[in-house]
């Protein structure tokens, strides 16, 4: 049976890859920061059979992460799943950019998926599939900021810049990752309705992550290093 590790799985994508994967068989560790607020997986877990198991995770705690990893030990971990982000606002502009959320997004955003990657480097390393996969934004490809036609291009530094960093950081996994046999990818989601994407985004939950499921269904260690749109098609950095 394989197996997923999903950060950030009580949020909208989080609950809807955890459903996915496990309506599809896979065995699913649902990282999430507080299980007492992860209610929306209770029936996942449930219905499972024993398959989705709920674990404590703050990706922003390094102590936390390297706890897990040591819990999970015998395991392994097909795909790993970064999928735990922060956005909080769509208001800041340039002269109004609040500098301490800014921290904390690069940390959630850059540092933590770096930082899980290589806390649980053996376990993917270990598994058939053998894939660390982030979940980045067009928001932060250089090509989008220049566009302009849904968002203006500019503002949105902190999560911009945070995505646009977490690309870099994926480039050079896929270098690091190699010699183990281990691809990272970064994939964006689409505009999506859940609370960091706002209830007039595009997409449903459901057909973002139907698409994305197909992405992370046909990587090889040939993608490794590459920006995939949900669609499946490669995405200007
Ligand atoms: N929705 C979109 O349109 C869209 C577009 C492009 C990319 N994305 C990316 O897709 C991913 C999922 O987004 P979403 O739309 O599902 O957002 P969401 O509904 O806001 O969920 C975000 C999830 O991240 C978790 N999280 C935040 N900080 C964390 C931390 N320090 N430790 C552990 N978990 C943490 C949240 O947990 P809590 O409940 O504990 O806060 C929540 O489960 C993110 O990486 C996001 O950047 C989303």
């Amino acid at each position: 049976m394989p197996s997923i590790l999903i950060t950030g799985a009580n949020g909208g994508l989080g609950v809807e890859l955890t459903r996915q994967y496990s309506a599809d068989g896979w065995r699913v560790l649902a990282a999430v920061r507080d299980p007492a607020r992860a209610s929306d997986l209770d029936p996942i877990v449930r219905a499972s059979g024993g398959g989705v198991t709920l674990h404590r995770l703050d990706v922003n705690d390094r102590a936390q992460i390297t706890a897990l990893a040591k819990d999970l030990a015998s395991e392994s971990i097909d795909v790993l799943l970064n999928n735990a982000g922060l956005m909080e606002s769509w208001d800041y502009t340039f002269g109004r950019i609040d500098y301490a959320l800014w921290e904390r997004i690069l940390r959630t955003n850059l540092i933590a998926p770096v930082n899980v990657a290589n806390a649980f480097l053996a376990h993917v390393a270990r598994s058939e599939r053998k894939l660390v996969v982030t979940l980045s934004s067009g928001l932060g490809s250089m090509t989008d900021n220049t566009w302009g036609k849904r968002l203006s291009p500019g503002r949105l530094y902190m999560y911009r810049s945070s995505k646009a960093a977490m690309n870099m950081a994926t480039k050079c996994l896929s270098f690091d990752l190699k010699p183990r046999g281990v691809a990272a990818v970064v994939i964006t989601p689409g505009h999506v309705r859940t609370r960091m994407g706002g209830p007039g985004a595009p997409l449903a939950a459901e057909e973002s992550i139907t698409n994305v499921r197909k992405v992370i269904a046909g990587l090889t260690l040939k993608d490794s290093g590459k920006f995939f749109f949900y669609t499946g098609s490669e995405y200007p950095w």
